[in-house]
């Protein structure tokens, strides 16, 4: 009798938290979009048109959005998956999308391909957000089902991707639900104009945001922070914001160059940014190239972005200026001006700007090669210094160079360039 009188009494006193809490989840499981992601469209018979001039678009669409790049693995067949995404949770493995019927997505409808692209839900279950989907999702009908139709079209392979390898409980694809409530808002997120040519590139299938943003808590991608720059989780490689301000020292045609061919008067593109130029922005035409470029230099800087740096020029000289002089000078000039056409300036270069050194210390100890592209067929590269180099030496010669060049008082010392020896070389 008194054990009932207090279970009715508490009840009745948590019964408002427990509505409250309801509600709060309420709201949330609405914002990330309701049940509507959860509904996967199996089978269906919309047709898909596969003509010549279709495959070519979505061949092209393809390029831009950098599927293949993202679904092969080094020496695998195009498309088939199994490249690894190196997460703070774990190792994640990305899927074979070719159409061979049990490995990849021969059985899977327009519907459903749309569906997946558009939510980040497949017959799977809930996908991880490497997937760009969020930046997909704005993409319009017409050119995903051009990409539909060009996959269709690509050669059937059985190859499977390896198991992921996450840590609990991130290897739930349920409690992805859980993140999607705290972090997605496709509702922010509207469809992009194809007219409006360069924002919906950038913004849509060329998913720069997911490298050149800053991001918050889990991995999550927070509007403050879009294109604020910021070192990109997994690879240990910085990507600089892109807007107005970053961009300031490329014209429009300098930015579309640097876009389709990796280099330019202003810098040149090296790590995974030469990558996305090599399998993806090297295939742009010239007008969409232009149209991208002017989108991007007329981006407002985000409330995220770290201040730039604007104090040059009063690096002292010492043993950092002469190691700069033995080892640099010959190709990046004696003032960091490069040598147009040959060796990219170090003056306003990102790895001298940027607030976190790591590019320039990835490119000391390892070198790097620019991608080749027809506008730059044979790229120069730069030798690696981590043989001839003591890492007390690269830390003077880059406190020293990126005061001078970028205006930033980075302070490395030897054991900061120490432990980038470990970073994977990719
Ligand atoms: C940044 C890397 C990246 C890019 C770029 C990318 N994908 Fe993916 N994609 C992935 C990963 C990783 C997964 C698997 C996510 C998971 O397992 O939850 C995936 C999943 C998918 C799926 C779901 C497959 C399934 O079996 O559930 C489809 C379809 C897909 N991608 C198509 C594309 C297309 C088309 C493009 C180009 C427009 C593209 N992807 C670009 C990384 C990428
Ligand atoms: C896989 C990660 C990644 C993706 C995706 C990516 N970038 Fe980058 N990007 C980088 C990194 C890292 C750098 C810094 C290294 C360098 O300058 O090459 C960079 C540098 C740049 C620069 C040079 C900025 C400057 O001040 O010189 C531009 C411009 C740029 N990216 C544009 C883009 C555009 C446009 C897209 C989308 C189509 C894109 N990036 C997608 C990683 C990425
Ligand atoms: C043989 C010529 C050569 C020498 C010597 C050389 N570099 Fe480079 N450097 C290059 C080339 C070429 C690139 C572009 C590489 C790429 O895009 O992958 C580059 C790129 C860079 C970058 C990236 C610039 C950016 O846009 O952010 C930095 C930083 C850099 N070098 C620093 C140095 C320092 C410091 C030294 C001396 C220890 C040095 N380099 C010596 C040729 C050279």
């Amino acid at each position: 009798m008194k054990l009932r009188r207090i279970v009715f009494i508490s009840s009745m006193v948590l019964l408002p938290f427990a509505l409250a809490a309801l509600a709060v989840v309420g709201v949330l499981f609405a914002r990330q979009g309701g049940f509507a992601p959860y509904r996967v469209p199996q089978g269906g018979t919309r047709t898909v048109a596969n003509d010549a001039a279709t495959l070519a678009r979505g061949e092209y669409l393809a390029r831009v959005g950098d599927c293949q790049a993202c679904h092969t693995t080094r020496g695998g067949a195009p498309f088939a998956g199994g490249r690894a995404f190196a997460t703070g949770f774990g190792t994640l493995y990305s899927p074979n999308i070719t159409p061979d019927a049990q490995h990849g997505i021969g059985d899977w409808s327009a519907d459903e391909f749309v569906h997946a692209m558009r939510h980040g839900v497949s017959r799977r279950g809930v996908l991880y957000p490497v997937f760009p989907y969020a930046h997909f999702a704005r993409v319009s009908d017409a050119d995903l089902d051009a990409i539909y139709a060009y996959l269709r079209a690509q050669p059937a392979s059985a190859e499977e991707p390896p198991p992921n390898r996450l840590e609990a409980p991130a290897d739930s694809r349920r409690a992805l639900v859980a993140w999607r409530m705290l972090y997605e808002r496709p509702g922010q997120m509207p469809p992009l104009d194809p007219n409006d040519r360069g924002r919906y590139l950038v913004e849509g299938l060329g998913h720069c945001a997911m490298c050149h943003s800053a991001r918050g808590e889990r991995g999550s991608l927070p509007a403050q922070g879009h294109f604020a720059g910021g070192v990109i989780p997994g690879i240990g490689w910085y990507a600089p914001p892109l807007d107005r301000i970053q961009l300031e020292r490329y014209s429009d045609h300098d930015l579309a160059d640097y876009l389709r061919q990796g280099t330019s008067a202003h810098g040149s593109a090296y790590g995974p940014m030469a990558e996305v130029v090599y399998a993806s922005l090297r295939a742009l035409s010239a007008d969409d190239a232009l149209a991208m470029a002017q989108y991007l230099k007329q981006v407002e800087p985000a409330p995220l972005r770290p201040a730039p740096a604007d104090v040059h020029g009063d690096a002292v000289g010492g043993k950092g200026a002469d190691l700069y002089g033995d080892h640099c000078a010959d190709c990046h000039g004696k003032d960091g001006e490069g040598k147009p056409g040959a060796y990219p300036p170090l003056r306003n270069a990102v790895a001298m700007t940027a607030p976190d050194p790591i590019n320039a210390v990835r490119m000391v100890l390892y070198g790097g090669m620019p991608a080749s592209s027809t506008g730059n067929p044979q790229p120069h590269s730069m030798p690696p210094f981590a043989q001839q180099l003591e890492p007390e030496d690269i830390a003077e010669l880059l406190n020293y160079a990126r005061l001078r060049f970028g205006g930033r008082d980075s302070r490395l010392s030897a054991d900061d360039v120490r432990a980038m020896y470990g970073l994977v070389v990719d």
